[in-house]
């Protein structure tokens, strides 16, 4: 029903420091030189905002992920996969215990079009929310342009494989994808492929790691094959995951390269429930009822597979399923 969606509103004149400010979900976002300011009908919550800019984009590109988009432990985004709820203190203990908690059901398109209108307006010219903290510019400051390119970006979803005929493309320097900086010494030789005669556009097959060494962003899976739900979602890692992901579904990991520790807390109330150390070769199922956040000290690459059903949700929170994957 259109009344259970909460609207927002159009964005306002310009701030003292150039910045506009916007509404949706009963929340208006303000920005100075400094920080995002998020204020609810019975709260208030301050981010620094790099960092809200970074779980912004995210959420944004990834059209609000599987389950819950934690900004931080006050704000963020819950996704119904037809709507959106927008949160404050909903996954945080004390505030659920004060009744501070807010929520407001959003339609996805309105939501979607806000944080795009936020991001362009709050990327200053020469920050990139996807790059490692070394290769961008700052956020900080007052308003000095824009870096739509950087927050435009295409996100790669191969609908078979990348490489395969009419697919994803591999990367190389004259698309625009240098090896990175921290994977100089990542071999770039592809596999050669016979393929019988009549057959030569359903083989395929390319180097996963000289692909992902090409990686110009962080924190960012991308779809490079496909098998129905089974998707496999590798991505480079440096720094700090902008979010705290909270799961709907069963995730693996598997640590291609490097090293990254996990945070892993209870999805409801972000208790402490362990502290995940990966190194290269490492293999992990993250349960269905945590939330988690990633460190990588030096730029890692990590495989997450994803079981992207849309059974799987309910089929967890009836308990149906259990949220582990293994049970030893
Ligand atoms: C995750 O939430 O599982 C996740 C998100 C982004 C990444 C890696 C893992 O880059
Ligand atoms: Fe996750």
């Amino acid at each position: 029903m259109a009344s259970d969606f909460v609207g927002a509103s159009a964005a306002t004149e310009v701030n003292q420091f150039g910045y506009r400010s916007f509404t949706v979900g009963e929340c208006t976002f303000d920005r100075d030189e400094y920080f995002a300011y998020i204020t609810w009908p019975i709260g208030h919550h301050v981010m620094s905002v790099d960092d809200f800019l970074r779980a912004a984009q995210r959420d944004v590109a990834w059209d609000f992920f599987y389950g819950v988009v934690n900004f931080d432990d006050v704000f963020g985004t819950i996704n119904n996969y037809s709507s959106v709820d927008l949160f404050a203190g909903r996954f945080n203990d004390a505030y659920r215990k004060a009744e501070l908690d807010h929520v407001a059901r959003v339609e996805t398109a309105e939501i979607r079009e806000v944080f795009k209108n936020i991001l362009a307006d709050w990327t200053n010219a020469g920050f990139d929310p996807f790059a490692s903290p070394t290769e961008t510019g700052t956020a900080f400051g007052s308003k000095n342009g824009s870096n739509l390119e950087a927050i435009s970006r295409r996100r790669v979803a191969a609908k078979r494989m990348v490489g395969a005929s009419g697919d994803e493309v591999l990367r190389n320097d004259e698309n625009g994808h240098p090896v990175n900086r921290m994977f100089a010494d990542v071999p770039q030789d592809e596999p050669e492929i016979y393929a019988e005669p009549g057959f030569e556009s359903e083989v395929a097959s390319f180097n996963l790691f000289a692909y992902l060494s090409r990686s110009q962003v962080t924190w960012n899976p991308s779809v490079v094959s496909v098998c129905r739900d089974s998707l496999y979602c590798p991505t480079t890692e440096e720094y700090v995951l902008p979010i705290i992901h909270g799961n709907d579904r069963v995730e693996w990991f598997v640590q291609l390269s490097d090293e990254i520790v996990w945070d892993v807390e209870d999805r409801e109330t972000g208790a402490k429930r362990a502290n995940v150390v990966m190194k290269a070769g490492d293999v992990a199922a993250m349960p269905a009822d945590i939330r988690h956040q990633g460190y990588s000290p030096k730029r890692s690459m990590l495989l997450v597979w994803e079981n992207a059903s849309a059974a799987i949700p309910e089929l967890v929170k009836s308990g149906r399923v259990p949220p582990q994957p293994v049970v030893f």
